[in-house]
């Protein structure tokens, strides 16, 4: 068993812990439950290929290791049941930002509009807009058990309104923490093909998935979604190396993949890190009891604090996410603008990640990839902060 109690001191190698999103005060311990990264130490699958890779004395320019794409093509047939995937329509990508930026070249020319869901993800407000592009968002709409759900007219109308040529689809999604049905799926590639709408799949947390809910590829639904997806994946999130740059891109379409592959070259997002390459066979060839136990570490964690804040914090709700390590808390019932739930959360040392920067005014995300010590902490320190 992996021990996701033991606290790992990250001050000085995170800015989850360097650089907090807001002010905290000083006489109180900082409990940062931000940024998406884990307070989990990398586990010895990883440290050790990375130590066998240092052993050569050779880090100069390379491809990667034809293990690279063995152990991608393993890691997504084991584990998300994808078997069509071969060594060729994989490509690293120094990070997943860099990969959605390629694909938003590949897809788009500048000026043009982009949608996606709102909230959203705020790397992709960023990724979008410094690419020149223009975004629009469809919000998700809450049913009456507060599940977040696709607005599938509203996303037709925009398609519409708009002129919309792209789709940059998060699933799972950040920040909700939807696991989207195969049949939410399928219906928003249906409506995608309807309107020649090419889709950028962003599945970074494809690993973190709560059963019985399942993750679904949009290449994995239709034959449109197959030939017109551009998918990004990636091993940081799942093992906590974001720092290492472990991500890559999957494109079926040879014509597709001709031109994401040049905007890929051409932006330099596709040089291969020697380390990384290492981490990643390390990760995907030895990692699976890690993330079977990590997940299920993740799961305890998110259904101590959905009861937790259910039951002492009023105003503040919480559904149980379906995956990710990412809670979305709505704060609308405290009555308190965003500004003063920060001040009030910062007074206590805790930083979450205020809902405007994901435009969800009112609401925060809180990262509950950490030991159930700080988790509980970081409890405690939401009621104080909201009596
Ligand atoms: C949906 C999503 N995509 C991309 C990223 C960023 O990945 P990278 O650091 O590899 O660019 C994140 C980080 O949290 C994310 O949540």
């Amino acid at each position: 068993m992996y021990d996701f109690d033991r606290k790992l001191d990250q001050r000085g190698f995170d800015e989850k812990w360097d650089a907090p999103r807001y002010p905290t005060a000083e006489d109180k311990p900082l409990i940062p439950m931000w940024v998406a990264d884990m307070d989990f130490a990398v586990p010895d699958c990883v440290l050790n290929a990375i130590r066998a890779r240092l052993d050569h004395p050779a880090f100069g320019y390379s491809d990667p290791d034809p293990r690279f794409a063995q152990s991608i093509i393993a890691w997504m047939k084991e584990r998300h049941g994808v078997t069509d995937i071969r060594p060729e329509m994989i490509r690293y990508q120094n990070s997943a930002l860099g990969g959605v930026v390629a694909a938003l070249k590949t897809l788009t020319r500048p000026g043009d509009p982009v949608l996606i869901q709102f909230p959203n993800y705020n790397g992709f407000t960023h990724a979008i807009s410094d690419a020149g592009r223009r975004l629009v968002g469809s919000p998700l709409i809450q049913d009456g058990e507060g599940v977040f759900r696709v607005d599938l007219a509203d996303m037709e109308k925009r398609i519409l309104e708009e002129n919309i040529r792209c789709f940059l689809f998060c699933a799972p999604h950040n920040p909700t923490g939807r696991v989207w049905t195969r049949e939410e799926i399928q219906q928003v590639c249906a409506l995608c093909e309807k309107y020649g709408v090419s889709i950028i799949s962003d599945e970074v947390w494809a690993d973190f998935v709560f059963a019985p809910a399942r993750h679904v590829s949009p290449t994995q639904v239709s034959d449109y979604a197959h030939e017109n997806t551009i998918t990004i994946c990636g091993a940081s999130k799942t093992f906590n190396l974001a720092g290492l740059h472990t991500s890559y891109s999957v494109v079926y379409n040879d014509e597709l993949r001709r031109r994401f592959h040049k905007w890929s070259a051409e932006s330099y997002c596709d040089d291969p890190n020697t380390l990384s390459i290492a981490a990643l066979i390390g990760a995907y060839t030895e990692g699976h009891r890690y993330v079977d136990e990590l997940v299920a570490y993740i799961r305890q964690n998110m259904e101590l604090a959905c009861g937790f804040i259910q039951r002492e914090v009023p105003g503040v709700r919480s559904g149980l996410p379906e995956g990710t390590y990412t809670m979305w808390l709505d704060f609308t019932g405290t009555g308190r603008s965003q500004a003063e739930n920060i001040r009030r959360l910062g007074d206590q040392g805790l930083v979450l990640s205020p809902g405007k920067d994901y435009h969800g005014e009112g609401w925060f995300r809180m990262n509950v990839a950490c030991p159930r010590a700080q988790l509980e902490q970081a409890l405690q320190a939401l009621k104080a902060a909201m009596a």
